[in-house]
């Protein structure tokens, strides 16, 4: 399986293609302002876009969808962020905690229910590597002062991501600090991660 990584200078946001090259198989996740680019890769390598997924449905993550639903390729979201999307779509799936999207033989990706920073943000996990969207970077976590954000909800979230294999290679929404970590890492040195026993403390700090 192999990534390719999008930065979009608007507002640093990053969309990554997954795929496989040898049945060709790919999908996108969050593929924002990057669109042509994506399509003009897919093209170029002569891939066929299985699958879009929405880490979550705040505009800067979905916008451009519109174009890439065209290609016939199935559109994942959690439900409860349509009313955050300016464009909501006519059809898709709704994602689930513990769904299992398949877009070829050799690419699952697990999903996983992390809301918080809005009420279906989800990351996705795929072999070691988990796309985290806006729940978590590296040396922070996402915002949690936004129509239908909670904290509390935050904490479970990243408790949740904190049990995963310390291995786990995170791939963030946002260029911040690089985009790109390890749960290993994130759980020495991530504020949010250090204060995440005590719900008083980690609300401080993150708010
Ligand atoms: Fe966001």
């Amino acid at each position: 399986m192999k990534v390719e990584i999008f930065r979009n200078a608007r507002m640093d946001n990053l969309s990554y293609l997954i795929f496989d090259a040898e049945s060709g198989s790919c999908a996108v996740i969050d593929p924002s302002w990057s669109y042509r680019e994506i399509i003009s890769f897919i093209e170029k390598e002569e891939l066929s876009l299985k699958a879009v997924l929405l880490t979550h449905g705040h505009y800067d993550h979905c916008d451009m969808t519109d174009g890439l639903e065209k290609t016939q390729a199935d559109l994942y979201l959690g439900r409860e962020d349509i009313f955050l999307m300016p464009k909501p779509p006519k059809k898709y799936f709704p994602l689930k905690d513990g769904l299992e999207i398949s877009v070829c033989p050799k690419i699952r990706v697990k999903c996983i229910y992390t809301p918080g920073h809005s009420p279906g943000s989800y990351c996705f996990l795929c072999r070691d590597l988990l796309f985290t969207g806006d729940t978590l970077f590296p040396g922070c976590c996402g915002r949690v002062d936004l129509p239908g954000s909670d904290p509390k909800l935050m904490r479970h979230s990243l408790l949740k991501l904190s049990a995963l294999p310390p291995e786990t290679r995170i791939y963030s929404g946002h260029y911040y600090n690089g985009g790109q970590s390890s749960i290993e890492k994130e759980l020495k040195d991530n504020p949010c991660f250090l204060s995440i026993d005590n719900e008083d403390s980690f609300i401080n700090e993150i708010l």
